[in-house]
């Protein structure tokens, strides 16, 4: 059976692949030199994403998986193996969102949204327009002009999406992005992050916590080990878009459980 999953999900992944990925992880491991020794935080990954392809990463805390996703977008090197982008070693315009919003508390949610341009210069009106257009499509019109304090713990996170939006990305990185709001929050962010995912069609590597939340949004579910973090198995979803209307079925149940099987090992 498990065999069979991973036969299955390498097909899946082949077909994105094919499609031109966007980034092959080639035999990644990461090692940390501590005070109190090494710490052996990931092990031999090889992966890719294709180009509109939604993957997720399930894995017990500590496996490595924000490693990985540092690892992605360069703050951090890998020990060994490489990190090779599609389109002749290019890297794809990337946003990322992380589990902390981090929003800058003296800046407007629009001027977070515009942060990276902030950071080139001068916004000019086609960036506040565009910043604009992103709080509505994450559900924060009427809040551009709020600082975050004013905002509650789900209108930050959804800001933060919006900033990681702001590039256009090829690749967006999700870091647990929802990993601290109650559950109906978390329900209606996850299936508006679905609905943007499928009016856009970047590839997206989401880290995350929740079995039914990678289900609800991934074409492929990666199962990752403890320390050092491998991959243990991985999951293709072949259920239909949009989720939203079959997270009460059985399918959809089958495998939440056949992945959580696979975690408890
Ligand atoms: N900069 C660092 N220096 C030393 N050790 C580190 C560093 N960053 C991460 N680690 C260690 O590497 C391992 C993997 O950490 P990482 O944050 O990637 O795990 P994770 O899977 O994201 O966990 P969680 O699900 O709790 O967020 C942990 O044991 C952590 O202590
Ligand atoms: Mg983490």
């Amino acid at each position: 059976m498990a065999e069979r999953a991973a036969s299955v999900a390498a097909d899946a992944s082949a077909a994105f692949a094919e499609r031109e990925p966007v980034v092959r992880l080639d035999g990644i491991s990461k090692r940390f030199e501590t005070k109190s020794g090494t710490v052996h935080a990931l092990e031999g990954i090889r992966q890719s994403i294709g180009a509109g392809e939604f993957v997720a990463i399930v894995g017990p805390s500590g496996c490595g998986k924000s490693t990985l996703l540092r690892i992605l977008c360069g703050l951090e090197q890998p020990t060994q193996g490489r990190v090779d982008w599609g389109r002749g070693g290019e890297a794809p315009r990337m946003g990322v969102a992380f589990q902390d919003h981090r929003l800058l508390p003296w800046l407007s949610v629009e001027q977070n949204i515009m942060l990276p341009r902030l950071m080139l210069g001068r916004a000019a009106a086609a960036d506040i327009e565009r910043a604009r257009s992103l709080c509505s499509l994450v559900g924060l019109t009427g809040f551009e002009q709020r600082r975050p304090a004013e905002l509650s713990g789900g209108m930050k996170q959804r800001a933060s999406v919006a900033r990681a939006l702001f590039t256009d990305p090829e690749l967006l990185l999700l870091d647990e992005p929802f990993g601290a709001l109650d559950a109906l929050t978390r329900e209606q962010i996850t299936a508006d992050t679905e609905r943007i995912w499928t009016a856009q069609r970047f590839a997206a590597l989401l880290i995350t916590h929740s079995i039914s939340e990678a289900v609800h949004l991934a074409d492929r579910v990666i199962v990752m080990s403890a320390r050092p973090g491998r991959v243990v198995a991985e999951f293709p979803v072949d259920l239909p878009r949009p989720r939203t209307d079959v997270l009460g079925s059985p399918e959809f149940a089958k495998l939440c459980s056949d992945i959580r099987k696979k975690l408890e090992l």
